[in-house]
């Protein structure tokens, strides 16, 4: 009797460990189905919203076709930045439009203009300046 009751016992454990562990590989291959419309997600997201691909490389004529002060774009050190939101809180006032739609290398990094005349007081714009342009940037010059 008591060699029946540890059979039956064996046996009922590993019926529960047969059902564990059939439930166990079950959840895992939902998972996997999950991550995979996870990853699928961004990219449909990224191709009904224009606004989350923004161009990589920029050509030159589409730089110069920005060049107001509501619609500004300018070219620092071969990346190219949107600054038109940037404009009306520029602390040097509209000087920053002599950039718009054309090279702003040497207006930004050095306050000169193309014939080395200095822009306010020639000098380099401020760390600080440095990391706000980054917030303003949209993509290589092509
Ligand atoms: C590219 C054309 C630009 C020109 C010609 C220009 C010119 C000037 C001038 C004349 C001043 C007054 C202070 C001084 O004369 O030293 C000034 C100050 C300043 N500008 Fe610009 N700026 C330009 C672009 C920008 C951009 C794109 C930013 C930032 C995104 C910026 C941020 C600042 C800041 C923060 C100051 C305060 C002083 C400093 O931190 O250097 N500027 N700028």
């Amino acid at each position: 009797m008591k060699t029946q009751n540890k059979s039956l016992i064996v046996v009922s454990l590993l019926i529960v460990l047969g059902i564990g562990a059939f439930i166990f590989s079950n959840s895992n291959d939902r998972s996997v189905t999950t991550d995979q419309q996870a990853s699928i997600k961004p990219e449909d997201e990224s191709t009904e919203n224009p606004t989350a691909s923004a161009p990589q490389t920029i050509t030159l004529a589409m730089v110069e076709e920005r060049d107001k002060k509501d619609d500004c774009w300018t070219i620092i050190e071969g990346n190219v930045y949107d600054i038109t939101s940037y404009v009306p809180r520029h602390p040097g006032g509209d000087e920053i439009l002599l950039a718009c739609g054309r090279d702003g290398t040497s207006l930004f990094v050095s306050r000169t203009d193309n014939n080395g005349q200095k822009v306010g007081s020639g000098t380099p714009h401020s760390s600080g300046a440095k990391n706000q342009l980054q917030s303003l940037y949209i993509g290589k010059l092509e």
